[in-house]
């Protein structure tokens, strides 16, 4: 999964990923998180996600990280908030309020730019990747986070060989066997949502689940 296959998935408008509303797992499971106000969330693989003013309005400030151009001018847009630009070491930053998104690749950003995060939310965002770049995603992101960052995660399990991803299947035993040398892990919640998502059905995928862990760094 090059950066040219989601800027071009972006240009095409072919986004099958984007909700119209705030995810309910998040809305669910961030107070658990107990976030301060004021405190940083890092939003990796964001898109144009309304999962980020939500969290804005919890009095939360945002960083997202995103590939796409596109994607971001598209959310500050629709938002109808007027993004200022400013270059950084990692690429362009662009902010509006509270909600900043750093155009970039979320492998090469630097522990400097992470340093203030205290929170992730993580939806759409390692389950995007293929198994390959899964184990690189965590040593380079999420090992540059802060000791004592806490994370919500968002993943899907469906049988692989019925469907190729993205959006790939990320089992129990490997959140575990990418995160739990460095992090706490424990599951909050799984439930089945395959009639909840048609194009699984479509595709003949015989059963989904969604599975939210929180992630705790030590
Ligand atoms: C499946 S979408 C999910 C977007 C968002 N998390 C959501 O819930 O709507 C994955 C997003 O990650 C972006 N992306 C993929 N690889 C990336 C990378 N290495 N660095 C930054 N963004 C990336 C894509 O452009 C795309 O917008």
């Amino acid at each position: 999964m090059e950066a040219d296959y989601w800027k071009s998935r972006w240009l095409r408008g072919e986004t099958g990923w984007h909700r119209d509303e705030v995810m309910p797992l998040l809305l669910r499971h961030w107070p658990s998180l107990h976030a301060k106000p004021g405190s940083e969330v890092l939003v990796p693989l964001s898109g144009k996600t309304l999962d980020m003013p939500w969290l804005a309005a919890q009095g939360q400030r945002v960083l997202g990280i995103e590939l796409s151009e596109r994607a971001i001018k598209s959310f500050f847009l629709e938002q109808e908030l007027s993004d200022v630009v400013s270059d950084t070491p990692d690429g362009p930053l662009h902010r509006a309020n509270d909600i900043a998104i750093l155009e970039a690749d979320a492998f090469e950003v630097s522990e400097t730019t992470l340093s203030g995060i205290r929170h992730v939310y993580d939806r759409a965002a390692l389950i995007a990747l293929p198994p390959e770049l899964r184990q690189r995603y965590v040593d380079t992101l999420y090992a540059r986070l802060p000791a004592g960052t806490n994370a919500v995660l968002i993943t899907l399990e469906y049988p692989q060989h019925e469907k190729d991803g993205p959006p790939f299947s990320v089992s129990e035993d490997e959140v575990y066997s990418l995160f739990s040398r460095v992090w706490d892990v424990a599951l909050l919640e799984r439930r089945d949502i395959l009639q909840q998502q048609p194009s699984f059905v479509a595709d003949g995928v015989s059963a989904l689940q969604t599975a939210v862990y929180r992630l705790d760094k030590r």
